[in-house]
C-alpha cells in the first residue's frame, strides 16, 4: 500500500487567484494588460508594447493579423472567453464541440486555442502531427485539473489495484485533466468524458468493469451516477492526502464509484439558497446549471448541462421567459445580451469570472498572431509521444461512444 502522508496539502495557484477578479459591479471590459496585472496576478510575461496597448489598438491589430493569416489559422474559443476574445473565434463551443473540431479540421496549419491548457493539449492530441496548436497565455490552466496530480493518481491507482485486483475498476477522467491523466486512463482500459457525454461514458465503463474511478471532479461524477440511479452510499470520496484516500478497505470493496476529491471553484459558488431566492423574485423562472455544481444545486435546478446546452436551451426558449443561470459569468452575460427578448441573469450576484479562462487577454491573442505572421510560433502546446498514444486512445473511445 502506498501512503502519501508526507506529502503536503497544496492549494493550486490557480485556485488562490480565483477571487482576484470577483466584484459586485458587472463591468468586465478588458483594460490594458499592464492595468490588469496590477491586481497581483502571475501571468505569462510578454513584450512591453503589448502590455501597454489600448483595447482599441489590440482589436485593430488582431484584425490585421487575422486577415494576413487567412485560412492558415483557425481560432477556437471556449464559451467562457471574454467578449473581446470570443469575437475573433471562428468556432465557439463547449469542450466536446471544440475537441471534435480539432479532430476534424485537418486543413489548417495553426489552431489558436482560446481556452485553457487541457483543451489545447486535447486539440494537439487529436490534430495531425503537422498542425501546431497554440495557447495564447501559457498560464491559462484550470484549478480543477491541477487538483489531480499524476503522482497522487498513480498512488491511488496502485492502492485500488492492490485492494481489488486488475480489471475491476475502469478509470474515467473528465476532459478537465492533464494529458498525463488521460493517458493513465487510456493505458488502463479507461475513457475521457465531457460534461455533455458523461452518462454515455459511464454506461460504457460499467459494461467493461465493476467499479469506476472518476477524476477529477467529484460533482460531475456524483451528479452523473445519481442520474443513473446510483445511491450515495455506493459512492466514496478519494482524498489524495490521506492513506487509502481516507477510506477503509471495506469501503473500497463495497463502493461502485470512487470519486476523486476535486471541484471547480467557479461552480461550487452556486447554492440552493440562490435558487430559492430567484424563485421567490421570479415565480416563473427557469433555472439552468452546469453539472460541475453540487448535487443539491443540480437537484433544485430545472435543467442541467454543458455550456453549449445552457446556451442552446435559452436560445430556443420562448420570448418573454426568465432564466437564472449557474455557470461562468462571461457566458451568462453574453447569453443575456444575445437574447434581449428574455430575462437572463446569473444565480450569484457576485461577479466571478473563471480566473484562468480570463487569463486569455486579447493582448496575448494579438502577440501570438503577430508571431505567426512573421513566421514565429509562440506558445505551441506539444504533448510527448508516449503520453499522446494512450491519451489519444482514451479520447477516441469517448468520440466513438457518443
Ligand atoms: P463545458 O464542456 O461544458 O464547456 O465545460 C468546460 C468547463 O471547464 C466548465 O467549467
Ligand atoms: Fe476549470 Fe472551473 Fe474554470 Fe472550468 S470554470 S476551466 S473547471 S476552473
Amino acid at each position: 500500500m502506498v501512503t502519501n502522508l508526507d506529502r503536503k496539502t497544496t492549494i493550486p495557484i490557480t485556485e488562490i487567484e480565483q477571487s482576484a477578479f470577483c466584484q459586485t459591479d458587472d463591468d468586465l471590459s478588458s483594460r490594458t494588460l499592464q492595468d490588469e496585472f496590477e491586481v497581483g496576478v502571475r501571468w505569462q510575461k510578454l513584450p512591453i508594447s503589448y502590455m501597454r496597448m489600448s483595447p482599441e489598438q489590440i482589436e485593430a491589430n488582431i484584425r490585421v493579423a487575422r486577415e494576413k493569416l487567412a485560412d492558415r489559422a483557425l481560432i477556437l474559443g471556449h464559451h467562457y472567453q471574454r467578449d473581446e476574445v470570443i469575437q475573433f473565434a471562428d468556432i465557439r463551443g463547449d469542450s466536446f464541440k471544440l475537441s471534435q473540431f480539432a479532430a476534424e479540421r485537418n486543413d489548417v496549419e495553426f489552431i489558436i486555442f482560446c481556452g485553457v491548457h487541457f483543451m489545447a493539449e486535447t486539440a494537439d492530441i487529436l490534430s495531425t502531427p503537422s498542425q501546431r496548436v497554440i495557447l495564447p497565455n501559457l498560464a491559462a490552466g484550470c484549478s480543477m485539473a491541477d487538483m489531480a496530480q499524476t503522482d497522487d493518481v498513480l498512488d491511488c491507482w496502485d492502492d485500488l489495484t492492490d485492494a481489488l485486483g486488475e480489471g475491476c475498476v475502469i478509470p474515467v477522467t473528465y476532459m478537465n485533466s492533464t494529458a498525463e491523466i488521460k493517458s493513465l486512463c487510456g493505458k488502463n482500459g479507461g475513457i475521457v468524458c465531457t460534461s455533455s457525454n458523461a452518462s454515455a461514458t459511464f454506461d460504457w465503463s460499467y459494461s467493461k468493469g465493476e467499479k469506476v474511478l472518476f477524476l477529477p471532479d467529484q460533482h460531475l461524477g456524483r451528479n452523473t451516477a445519481a442520474k443513473m440511479g446510483m445511491r450515495l452510499d455506493e459512492m466514496i470520496l478519494w482524498n489524495p492526502f490521506k492513506p487509502l484516500g481516507g477510506n477503509t478497505l471495506e469501503d473500497i470493496k463495497n463502493a461502485k464509484l470512487i470519486l476523486w476529491e476535486g471541484h471547480c471553484s467557479v461552480h461550487t459558488r452556486f447554492t440552493v439558497n440562490q435558487i430559492n431566492e430567484a424563485r421567490v423574485k421570479y415565480p416563473d423562472v427557469n433555472v439552468v446549471v452546469h453539472p460541475e455544481c453540487t448535487l443539491e444545486v443540480v437537484t433544485a435546478a430545472d435543467s442541467v448541462g454543458s455550456t453549449e446546452h445552457i446556451k442552446n436551451v435559452i436560445e430556443q426558449a420562448a420570448p418573454g421567459t426568465t432564466w437564472a443561470v449557474g455557470t461562468e459569468i462571461s457566458l451568462v452575460n453574453r447569453i443575456a445580451s444575445e437574447n434581449p427578448d428574455k430575462t437572463v441573469f446569473c444565480l450569484d450576484s457576485v461577479v466571478c469570472p473563471c480566473s484562468t479562462m480570463y487569463r486569455i487577454h486579447p493582448a496575448y491573442v494579438s502577440w501570438v498572431l503577430d508571431g505567426l505572421v512573421e513566421g514565429v510560433v509562440v506558445n505551441q502546446i506539444k504533448v510527448d509521444d508516449d503520453i499522446r498514444r494512450y491519451s489519444k486512445l482514451a479520447l477516441e473511445r469517448m468520440l466513438s461512444v457518443v
